[in-house]
């Protein structure tokens, strides 16, 4: 694949142009339940905005809101500035890849492609050349005269790329668009998706429920939660920097540790009081989750100005590349630590588990929650 341009994404701030999508107070309800609610966004051009949260918190919902296949109960949708809330699916500038493809079988791979601009009823020389060069971008040139059933799942999923995007939306809306593929396959899409969407420059507003997905793909994440938006930001943001509890628990494992704030340490119940650094606006004596992701904690080689506690090694489990290690620090309260394997530390070789060991990590690396 031949990168023709690469857009650089803008964020909303930075870009005087209008959003490439704008959701204004939006919401759906039936009947009493909010499926989505009151949600405001602005989606920059050529972002690769994600849509991340569990089973029916809303993606979908609010995924058709912005096609136009589902109508809001409040608030607007803005594509390009312009108001199109009531405006049909064809009426707005914006393709939808959904999860099932639905390709025509019947056709073959360019004919699936050529469809939409036949039927806008472009002329035959650029359907053509519009055509070819995207099947070459999808990778899909050697497989254009073979019909959709005899494909793999992989390669249909670039044909309902390709014949969206052939079409030059203003916006691209994916509805899990990667979920029906195996592990290996949808790693390697993810990667050639990401790609093929930097050389369109295309704004893609991609939804998934899988939190590793969302964070390599993605220039910006909302983490949604029961209709609401939990917290938008760049995927570090959200990972480094998570809002509250519902997003440090989603997006990939924290430790969250309960206990009370006191004095610049969390005090764990007939635990240890681990040291947090101060925290203005917490108050003395608050209950508190500490959250901590597994690997910013140490076990060895601790330096200096590091928070040291203890607990007791309950289970090692061995994944590879990596070594989780469960601490417990007071009845039914486990920490988990995450080391690399690399050559210098293989933890397992020394440690049996039952035993007492020491841990350290640095205060700027754990939030403390209300
Ligand atoms: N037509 C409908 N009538 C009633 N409830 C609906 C309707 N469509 C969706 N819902 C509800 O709205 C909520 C959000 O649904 P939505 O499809 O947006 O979830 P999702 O985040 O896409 O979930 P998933 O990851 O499972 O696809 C769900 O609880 C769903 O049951
Ligand atoms: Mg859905």
């Amino acid at each position: 694949m031949t990168p023709v341009t690469t857009v650089t994404p803008g964020t909303p701030t930075d870009s005087a142009s209008p959003a490439a999508v704008r959701l204004d107070g939006i919401s759906k309800s039936y009947g009493d339940y909010y499926a989505v609610h009151d949600i405001d966004l602005d989606i920059a051009p050529g972002e690769f905005f994600s849509l991340l949260g569990p089973s029916g918190c809303g993606k979908t919902t609010s995924l058709r809101m912005i096609g136009g296949f589902t109508d809001p109960t409040d608030g607007s949708v803005l594509l390009g500035g312009e108001d199109v809330t009531g405006l049909p699916p064809d009426k707005r500038n914006v393709n939808t890849v959904f999860q099932s493809y639905a390709l025509f079988d019947h056709l073959s791979v360019t004919d699936n492609v050529s469809f939409g601009l036949k039927r806008k009823g472009t002329p035959r020389a650029e359907i053509r050349e519009r055509v070819g060069t995207m099947l070459e971008r999808c990778q899909l040139d050697d497989l254009a005269d073979r019909k959709p059933r005899t494909l793999s799942g992989g390669q249909r999923q670039r044909v309902a790329l390709a014949r969206a995007l052939v079409n030059r939306p203003q916006v691209l809306l994916l509805d899990e668009p990667l979920a029906a593929l195996d592990l290996k396959l949808r790693r390697r899409m993810q990667v050639e998706l990401k790609q093929i969407q930097r050389e369109v420059g295309i704004t893609f507003v991609f939804v998934t429920h899988d939190q590793d997905e969302a964070l390599t793909m993605s220039d910006r994440v909302a983490v949604m939660n029961e209709g609401r938006v939990e917290q938008c930001g760049t995927p570090e943001d959200v990972y480094e920097h998570p809002a509250n509890r519902f997003v440090a628990s989603f997006m990939g494992t924290s430790n969250l540790v309960p206990g009370t704030y006191r004095d610049g340490t969390v005090v764990i119940a007939e635990g240890p009081s681990l040291p947090v650094g101060t925290r203005p606006g917490i108050t003395d004596g608050t209950r508190v989750s500490l959250s901590i992701r597994p690997e910013k904690i140490w076990l060895s080689d601790f330096e200096p100005g590091m928070a040291l506690a203890t607990g007791v090694l309950r289970e090692t489990v061995y994944s590879g590349a990596t070594t989780t290690y469960l601490i417990e620090l007071a009845p039914g309260i486990i920490l988990s630590v995450l080391e690399q394997n690399t050559a210098r530390s293989r933890m397992e070789d020394r440690w049996s588990g039952g035993e007492r060991v020491e841990f350290g990590w640095k205060p700027e690396h754990c939030l403390v929650l209300d």
